[in-house]
């Protein structure tokens, strides 16, 4: 049986419901800085002790801790936890800058414990389903990807008690690995420049961003245009992505009418089609029959936590472990830079490599010696 801790108990409280249901698992603690949230998510799951200091909450006898707390404390939590040898599923993104991403690599790479980021957009099903159809060759190389994430919470960027929440402190493109996840996953690629450009504040002045967009330029020569909002007019909320190959696109559509991940599709293998064709995928799998689902959390937190549990029972590479979970998230760190710099270029570095090229460096010298 692993011992499960979560932390952050509004998103949180879906990993709390998925974990309690997982057989080789129990929930044997949660923390909320809010107490009352803490003691009711324990009171519903017998079993689980409540907490309001992580600090107390990571000491205890753990095997796995999840995070779903705000961006500035994934990477100290995660760090904590894994310097613990704790397995940890921490929410998005991976880090709030450079140094922290580092710092978290250091600790991943030092650790007993596993580390995955929880990018849930990765497992989606109709991302599933273009990962596949890419990996059959229906698209041929890919050329060029687009994708936006546009969710106006301005309801959220406020406390109860009127100051800024963390979400109106972030710049919004580094909220990016909803977009860039599902892209970059299709063929495991990662992005190698950017150049980013921001609106300033228009829709409330002295307030966050509207909204930022970046190119990219990645390691496998294709191009991806990403677009984010927090605070723009749109609803609902709109996931896009397309994605151009030599031989075919897929794009999921804008119509608000259409559940998201609706693909439109056009392949050159297909002889005689005269337009694109439309394809009634989803977010949903047509699989995964859970409670849960019921539960309204949809079916992709399932199938994450699923592949992230297997991957600790079999010894395995987590799906979306720290190397990949930095090319997810860095990529927007660099395009905010960009942006802040009048929109220069600027190249995005690959810490898990360096870090790796560091290693053999130390171990060649020290042979040497
Ligand atoms: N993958 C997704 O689809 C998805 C959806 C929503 C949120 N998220 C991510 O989940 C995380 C949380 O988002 P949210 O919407 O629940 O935020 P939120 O601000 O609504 O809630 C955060 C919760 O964490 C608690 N908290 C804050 N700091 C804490 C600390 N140091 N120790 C213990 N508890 C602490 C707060 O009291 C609050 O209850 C964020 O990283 C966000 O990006 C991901």
């Amino acid at each position: 049986m692993l011992k499960v801790g979560v932390v952050g108990l509004r998103r949180g409280s879906v990993f709390v419901e998925i974990f309690s249901r997982m057989p080789e698992c129990q929930v044997t603690a949660v923390c909320d800085l809010r107490a009352d949230l803490a003691q009711a998510m324990a009171a519903a799951h017998p079993g689980a002790a409540a907490y309001t200091d992580y600090d107390v909450m990571v000491d205890k006898d753990l095997d796995v801790v999840v995070i779903a707390t705000p961006v500035q404390s994934h990477v100290e939590q995660s760090v904590a936890a894994l310097s613990r040898n704790r397995h940890v599923l921490c929410e998005v993104p991976a880090a709030g800058n450079l140094q922290d991403c580092r710092t978290l690599l250091r600790a991943a790479r030092a650790s007993k414990g596993k580390y995955m980021m929880a990018e849930n957009g990765v497992f989606w099903a109709f991302v599933e389903a273009w990962r596949e159809m890419v990996r059959e060759g229906r698209l041929g190389k890919l050329l060029h990807a687009e994708c936006e994430y546009i969710h106006d919470m301005r309801e959220l960027i406020r406390g109860p008690d009127g100051q800024p929440t963390w979400r109106a402190v972030l710049p919004p493109i580094h909220y990016c690995t909803h977009s860039l996840g599902p892209v970059l996953s299709l063929t495991e690629d990662r992005c190698v420049k950017a150049v980013g450009f921001s609106t300033g504040a228009n829709i409330l002045p002295g307030g966050p961003i509207d909204m930022e967009v970046a190119m990219f330029q990645t390691a496998q020569g294709a191009s991806v245009k990403l677009l984010r909002g927090l605070i723009a007019e749109r609803r609902p909320p709109l996931h896009y992505y397309s994605i151009y190959g030599t031989r075919g696109v897929l794009e999921t559509s804008r119509s608000p009418e259409d559940p998201v991940g609706t693909t439109l599709a056009m392949f050159r293998d297909v002889p005689n089609l005269p337009r694109m064709m439309k394809m009634p995928l989803g977010l949903t799998h047509a699989n995964v029959a859970w409670p849960v689902a019921a539960l309204g959390y949809g079916t992709a937190e399932i199938v994450m936590v699923r592949a992230f549990l297997r991957s600790l029972l079999d010894d395995t590479r987590p799906p979306v472990d720290i190397a990949t979970a930095l090319n997810m998230t860095v990529p927007g760190l660099v395009a905010h830079v960009s942006a802040e710099r009048g929109s220069a270029p600027l190249p995005v570095p690959d810490l898990a490599a360096e870090a790796e090229a560091e290693e053999q460096a130390k171990e060649e010298a020290a042979k040497k010696k």
